[in-house]
């Protein structure tokens, strides 16, 4: 999908980034557009590469939140899940450039044994690397599909609600693994490892405004 002309000058503009994507959802929804994939990526790459830029020019943010999460209703559910899980070897499949979900584990569970980034959008990979960079942290990055990787060595696996094809990866998370997962959208089966999170992304990945 073409990218209308009042949203381009919207990525464009001098908003705080969270707010243009707020401001870019409630366009969509006002113009009763269906987003696609394409169009999804490019109001969320707008939001996520400044916020980005701004931490690998200028270091840390003072604090980190969820641009998507205004109440922070689905990181304390996140966090419910998480505080529970004993040995931290965390998988977050759908990185982006800025790879929130991940920086704020590894702020929580600084003795993670491990929380590693998959992305298979190179940009999404190389700056979201680069933010782990920045912010010292303890992160590995993993350029790939989300479903070529082998989860069995993970306690946990989040699936970000802009990943395409979640359903198909959390049963194949759940069958080859014994990870909990913790799935930003609707999975489509039900089962006691998982977790679902509401959020209004369809299962390829686009904005369900
Ligand atoms: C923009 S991020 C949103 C996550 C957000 N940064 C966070 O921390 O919660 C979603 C990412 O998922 C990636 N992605 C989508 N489908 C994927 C797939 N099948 N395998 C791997 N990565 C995928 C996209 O390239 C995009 O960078």
């Amino acid at each position: 999908m073409s990218l209308p002309s009042k949203y381009r000058e919207l990525l464009l503009s001098d908003l705080e980034p969270g707010e243009m994507y707020r401001r870019c959802l409630a366009a969509i929804s006002h113009d009763e557009l269906s987003a696609d994939y394409a169009l999804t990526e490019t109001i969320v790459y707008a939001t996520e590469v400044r916020y980005a830029i701004d931490v690998i020019a200028n270091g840390p943010p003072e604090r980190l939140w969820n641009f998507g999460d205004l109440d922070g209703r689905s990181t304390s559910r996140l966090f419910e899940v998480l505080d529970g899980v004993p040995e931290m070897r965390l998988a977050f499949a759908g990185s982006g450039p800025y790879p929130i979900t991940a920086l704020l584990a590894a702020q929580r569970y600084p003795d993670a044994r491990d929380i590693a980034c998959i992305d298979n959008n190179i940009v999404g990979h190389l700056l979201g690397r680069a933010v782990v960079d920045a912010m010292d942290l303890a992160i590995t990055s993993v350029f790939a599909e989300a479903a070529d990787v082998d989860y069995s060595p993970f306690d946990v696996v989040v699936v970000a609600a802009m990943v395409s094809g979640k359903q198909q990866l959390v049963d194949q998370v759940l069958r080859t693994s014994d990870a909990l997962v913790v799935v930003r959208g609707e999975a489509g089966v039900s089962d006691p490892r998982l977790v679902e999170i509401n959020a209004t992304f369809r299962d390829d990945g686009s904005v369900k405004a």
